[in-house]
């Protein structure tokens, strides 16, 4: 029997820095086990303020030093991504707010966590916002995601049984 894939949805406030990197690196260690039929993933930002552009030039230097190319282009979270998707991903807190506000019926409440629910390793509650600090934020945010991602893949795996 076939089974729709599994959809995740990373979001943080530009979609140019850390929710990229994570659907990147998710997409990486999904590919690595060969779920990419059953798993997929993509990324949203709250604000509109770079919709269209390409991943940031030192976010994808970053993850480019572990082997992961960032693809993709920002676009803004939407409303019908609600229904789109069986996870959402915020990266902080902020993101977490702004994406609750938009479910005004709270209908979608516990398709929302945060990002670092999953982390098995740190103990950071959020994914740090990296656009204005230097180039040792980026390794941090690509430490803290792989971490993160590893978690949230097992999740999944534990929580769906029809993915094997
Ligand atoms: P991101 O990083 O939310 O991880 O994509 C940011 C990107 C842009 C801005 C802030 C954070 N900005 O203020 O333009």
């Amino acid at each position: 029997m076939t089974h729709s894939p599994y959809k995740l949805l990373f979001v943080c406030l530009g979609n140019i820095c850390r929710s990229p990197s994570a659907e990147n690196l998710m997409n990486h260690l999904i590919e690595q086990r060969g779920l990419q039929n059953q798993i997929v993933c993509d990324s949203a930002g709250t604000s509109a303020y770079h919709v269209g552009e390409p991943p940031d030039q030192r976010m994808a230097a970053a993850a480019a030093k572990r082997g992961i190319t960032l693809k993709g282009r920002a676009r803004q979270f939407q409303e019908q991504d609600f229904e789109a998707f069986d996870l959402i991903l915020a990266m902080d807190k902020e993101n977490y707010r702004n994406i609750l506000a938009l479910d005004r019926q709270g209908l979608y409440r516990d398709k929302v966590r945060l990002m670092c629910d999953f982390c098995r390793h740190h103990r950071d509650r959020e994914v740090p916002d990296p656009y204005y600090g230097g180039s040792d934020g980026f390794s941090y945010v690509i430490d803290l995601l792989l971490d993160a991602s590893e978690g949230l893949l097992e999740y999944v795996l534990n929580t769906q049984e029809t993915i094997a």
